[in-house]
């Protein structure tokens, strides 16, 4: 009777382990992308050309800037503030602004942005603190979201300072949650420079993730700063697959405009961010920018390159020495073709259609994206004169 009534309760005991343990593990459905951005994101962000140095004035003249430019009406949409702008945290909690740099309120800026037709951008941390210092968002991700959902916040850029031994993922993880559960739709950019690889789980946790450390306004690495514009490029290299509508490589935001590099160079510079179907998040004075400069960011032909619907990045599909070939499939069976001279010296680079796919048969009209000139068609191959450090930008099309 005794080892009965021991059977019988060990047969219960199971039953409800195992009723509890079906209740604890119900089957989770695969987290879903938040549907944004599913072309690479453009727009404007403070930080390449002003730092810490910003305040409500900065971003209303840039907000202003944007329009009279005809930078909205090429496509730039987003007016970012990047580091900086924080206060303090209230007795709840609550993060303020810095009521000196911004004595309107945050609110009130976005509203001059929205009231633009533009949408607006926020930056804050996965850690305690920010890279400057400032109140980071580690234990308050809940309340940082509904709190931006408030002002009317379109994009959050989220860094990686101060984190020590916080997971990357499930970091990037709470705060893309935090932002689903405030109800606005905000894309999500993560920014932990490449160090938790987020190609690797970022496609339906953000819309862009940074892959390197930051970029600096220079051709090459120099005097302590590692990463210039041809430095970041090499480092684009084998992650062009992770890439797609919704989810973007972020080689970092442009320095076009910013006085250290070149025409040729700048030009270098936005033509392979196109290629690299990188967002477009221009980095410099929009208020004070020179004709060139602004020639170059408001370029219609390329810009449509890196918003191509098909939403695949380029990828280096040549290299001789200095002379290399990029390539981008566009929607319809083009491409778009950047020949980069790296060299000191003009040289003429040419590309053949193997590389790009093509048979050697086929024929292709061929466009200038710089002159904006359709050039004669071309069949099997197609070469140009390139000047040192820059490049002949063209799309083949059927
Ligand atoms: C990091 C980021 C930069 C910028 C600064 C701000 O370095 O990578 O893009 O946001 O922080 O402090």
């Amino acid at each position: 009777m005794k080892r009965f009534a021991l059977a019988l309760l060990a047969f219960g005991l199971c039953f409800v382990a195992s009723f509890a343990s079906a209740e604890a593990a119900p089957p989770q459905p695969p987290r879903q992308a938040n549907g944004l951005a599913l072309t690479p994101p453009m727009g404007w962000n403070s930080w390449n050309k002003f730092g810490c140095d910003i305040n409500e004035g900065v971003i209303r003249a840039a907000a202003d800037a944007m329009v009279s430019s005809g930078m909205k009406d090429a496509g730039y949409r987003y007016v970012v503030i990047d580091d900086c702008w924080h206060g303090e945290r209230d007795a709840n909690g609550d993060i303020q602004a810095d009521a000196k740099r911004f004595p309107s309120g945050i609110k009130a800026l976005a509203d001059y942005i929205h009231a633009k037709g533009l949408k607006f951008g926020i930056y804050s941390d996965a850690g305690k603190k920010t890279c400057a210092g400032r109140p980071g968002s580690r234990g308050f991700e809940y309340q940082d979201a509904r709190q931006y959902a408030a002002w009317g916040v379109d994009y959050l850029k989220y860094d990686w300072c101060s984190t020590y031994t916080q997971d990357g993922k499930s970091s990037y993880e709470t705060m893309s949650d935090a932002l689903r559960a405030s109800g606005r739709d905000i894309v999500f950019s993560l920014c932990d420079w490449g160090r938790n690889k987020p190609w690797l789980w970022g496609e339906t946790i953000g819309n862009l993730w940074r892959t390197t450390g930051d970029i600096y306004d220079g051709w090459e690495s120099r005097d302590g700063h590692y990463n210039g514009m041809t430095n970041i490029l090499d480092m684009q290299v084998g992650l062009e697959g992770y890439a797609g509508p919704g989810h973007w490589n972020d080689p970092d935001m442009l320095e076009v405009g910013n006085g250290d590099m070149t025409f040729e160079e700048y030009k270098s510079h936005f033509s392979l961010w196109a290629v690299l179907a990188a967002p477009l998040i221009a980095g410099n004075d929009l208020a004070n920018m020179s004709a060139e400069t602004k020639s170059i960011l408001t370029n219609k032909d390329i810009i449509a390159v890196d918003q191509d619907a098909l939403g695949v990045q380029g990828r280096r599909v040549a290299r001789d020495g200095d002379y290399e070939v990029w390539a981008k499939p566009l929607k319809g069976g083009g491409r778009a073709i950047v020949l980069f001279n790296r060299s000191k010296e003009a040289h003429r680079i040419s590309v053949s259609w193997e590389a790009l796919g093509y048979p050697a048969t086929l024929e292709r009209s061929v466009r200038d994206l710089w002159t904006h000139k359709n050039l004669p068609k071309a069949k099997g191959s197609f070469a140009a004169d390139v000047p040192s450090h820059g490049v002949v930008m063209i799309r083949v099309d059927a």
